[in-house]
């Protein structure tokens, strides 16, 4: 049998692993769906820090009257940070959202496969990486699925179900079955460079830092120009402040490579010069753009 979406919650337990920007957002979302959830970093104290600021967010939504103070709490009751992988051996659904490498993904699954039930559901947020290399590891590699998230989770409505070449379909549809039951919409798709969004995306990016570097106009003047005048909610600059400029050229050399090093999606210089003096975005306090004190704001 395999793990299914909304008749498992409310109690059951979801594990994600990654407390950073994306895993804190899943693991938010998962448990106002009614899930208990489980969250592993491999980082010393990260896991404590999502969950903590899992707290914070749920509290600020029972201040603004968004949810009840008794569902607030009894959320968090539902929340935990695990120190170890086999903290999920009950799970029904695991999402992985740890950095974008392949090899790290690879290590990981290969690891909770031994932990988990063989009907749990293993999921992975990638933003570019091949479902099919990463489940190459697997000894049954039919069982992972993509489940691409976007940023903020919890608000996004979006998830890409993607499918590696050994997806099995039952298996992608509990997983889609999850999604929906925590209000997602989703949109299914085969597991190619960066999916759906992330490849329609890249141009977005890619052309607004060829236009700096060309000293066209300023980083705030083209997100200025984009946001007012192009109808889109954030300017390029401003939403790889938010995604991470880590990640955001982890996925722009994904895709580059998985393109055959199409010159369209080369890398730009600025962004790796950026991410090489630790400048990420609103995570670290400074991007393209500085944020002071508004540097940990948390997503909504
Ligand atoms: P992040 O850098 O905020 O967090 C990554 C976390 O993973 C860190 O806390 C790190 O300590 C942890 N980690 C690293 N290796 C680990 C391991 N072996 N085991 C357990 N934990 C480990 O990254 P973010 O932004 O949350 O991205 C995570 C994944 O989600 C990536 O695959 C990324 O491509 C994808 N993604 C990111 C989006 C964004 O806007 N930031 C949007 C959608 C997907």
């Amino acid at each position: 049998m395999v793990g299914n979406g909304a008749s498992e919650a409310p109690g059951s337990l979801v594990g994600v692993i990654g407390g950073g920007t994306m895993g804190a957002g899943i693991a938010q979302l998962a448990v106002q769906a009614g899930h208990a959830v489980a969250v592993y970093d491999a980082l010393d104290g990260a896991a404590a820090r999502a969950v903590e600021g899992i707290g914070k967010r749920l509290d600020a939504l029972a201040a603004k009257g968004k949810i009840t103070t008794e569902e607030s709490e009894a959320a968090k009751a539902r929340l935990s940070a695990l120190d170890g992988l086999t903290g999920l051996k009950d799970a029904v659904l695991v999402v992985e959202a740890v950095i974008e490498d392949l090899g790290v993904k690879q290590k990981l699954f290969a690891e909770l496969e031994d932990v988990v039930d063989a009907d749990c559901g293993l999921a992975t947020n990638t933003s570019s990486l091949s479902i099919s290399a990463i489940a190459a590891g697997l000894r049954d590699p039919g069982r992972l699925v993509g489940m691409h998230f976007f940023n903020p989770a919890p608000l996004m409505p979006l998830v890409e179900i993607v499918e590696g070449i050994a997806t099995d379909p039952a298996r992608r549809d509990a997983v889609r079955a999850h999604a929906e039951a925590w209000g997602k919409t989703t949109v299914q798709c085969r597991s190619t460079p960066g999916f759906i969004v992330n490849r329609v995306a890249r141009p977005f990016y890619a052309e607004a830092l060829r236009a700096y570097e060309e000293q066209a106009a300023d980083f705030a003047t083209i997100d200025a120009v984009v946001r007012e005048s192009g109808g889109f909610k954030m300017g390029p600059f401003e939403l790889v402040d938010l995604i991470g400029l880590d990640v955001n050229l982890a996925v722009s050399t994904s895709v580059w490579e998985a393109t055959g090093y199409d010159p369209r999606y080369t890398p730009a210089w600025t962004q790796k010069e950026y991410v090489a003096a630790k400048r990420l975005g609103r995570k670290t306090g400074r991007g393209f753009h500085d944020y002071g004190e508004n540097a940990a704001k948390p997503a909504p």
